[in-house]
């Protein structure tokens, strides 16, 4: 019997891993509706990777859960219904807590999270009625361990970690996949999209951690520019487990987030956070110092 066509929505396409995502699943037997958000759509619609007819670009704002609704239904009526949904896009926050807003803290939760889950809520009747589907949901290590400055973006992608595991229960009955796929860090230009809060953009943030945002900030940018792991590297291991009959819940996007992993779970925790904390960069000068 011939296989029907993959339907395959993917978020956050105009730049990374969905980016790369999109270009991978340009392929027989796939046909990929590639979102960006509507300040990038234009650019993306222009891009010759998309004028495969096998790819089909949409504007959308994961935040915007009204517009995710329509455009979920909008695939089905004119292509088909959704058999596998990336959750690709993602924004990360470089602040302390304390510097963090309300906001910010709703903003960053909004497009890692709330959306995302909108997204699968909305694809999820119809998978289940067919009894098939798969969900890849992209986690990070920062859905594992939390860093200093990055508060917000690992309660995000803890709080995605979380659902999916709940959701791995819940669909097993319906024979959906659910997976999580972690990168670590990764050699491309995402950490020029780091978000600053409202108050240190406004100049009212905290003087006193001064030292924890220049010593994180050059410790990621010069690990992510020395990082081997590329956006395409990530993009294939995310097509590879899609490939899977049994795709696991958790699957390492890179092999940092690999050993992160061990690390995480061999070392006893009080060791594995004293070991951490020692390890940051200028520590010693962080705060109030001695
Ligand atoms: N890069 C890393 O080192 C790393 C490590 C671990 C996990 N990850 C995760 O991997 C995923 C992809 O990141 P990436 O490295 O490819 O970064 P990226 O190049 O910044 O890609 C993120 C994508 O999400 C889109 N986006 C942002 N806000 C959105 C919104 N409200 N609605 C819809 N789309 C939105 C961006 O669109 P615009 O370009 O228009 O802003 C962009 O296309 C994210 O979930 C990220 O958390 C990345």
């Amino acid at each position: 019997m011939k296989e029907r066509t993959k339907v395959t929505l993917i978020t956050g396409c105009s730049s990374g891993i969905g980016y790369e995502l999109m270009r991978l699943f340009d392929r027989p037997g796939y046909h990929v509706v590639a979102t960006a958000l509507p300040s990038s759509y234009k650019a993306l619609i222009d891009d010759p990777a998309t004028r495969s007819e096998r790819i089909s670009v949409r504007a959308l704002d994961i935040a915007d859960y009204k517009s995710a609704s329509t455009l979920v239904d909008e695939i089905h009526d004119s292509i088909g219904p959704i058999d596998l949904l990336i959750n690709n896009a993602g924004i990360s926050y470089r602040s302390t807590v304390e510097d963090m807003t309300i906001d910010d803290e709703q903003r960053q939760m909004q497009v890692n999270y709330l959306g995302p889950m909108h997204l699968i809520r909305c694809c999820l009747p119809s998978m289940r009625q067919r009894r098939s589907g798969h969900i890849i949901n992209v986690s990070s290590v920062g859905g594992m361990m939390a860093m200093p400055t990055m508060a917000s973006y690992s309660a995000s992608k803890f709080a995605l970690e979380g659902a999916s595991e709940s959701l791995w229960y819940e669909l097993k009955p319906w024979k959906i996949k659910v997976t999580l796929v972690r990168p670590g860090f990764i050699n491309s230009l995402a950490f020029t999209k780091v978000l600053y809060s409202k108050k240190r953009e406004q100049g009212l943030a905290s003087p006193e951690y001064e030292q924890h945002y220049r010593n994180m900030t050059r410790f990621v940018e010069t690990i992510m520019k020395r990082a081997l792991a590329t956006s395409e590297d990530v993009a294939q291991r995310i097509f590879r487990i899609s490939q899977k009959k049994r795709p696991p819940l958790r699957a390492a996007g890179t092999i940092d987030a690999f050993l992160f992993y061990y690390l995480r779970r061999i070392l006893p925790r009080f060791l594995y956070h004293k070991l951490l904390y020692c390890s940051l960069p200028g520590v010693k000068r962080w705060g109030p110092g001695k």
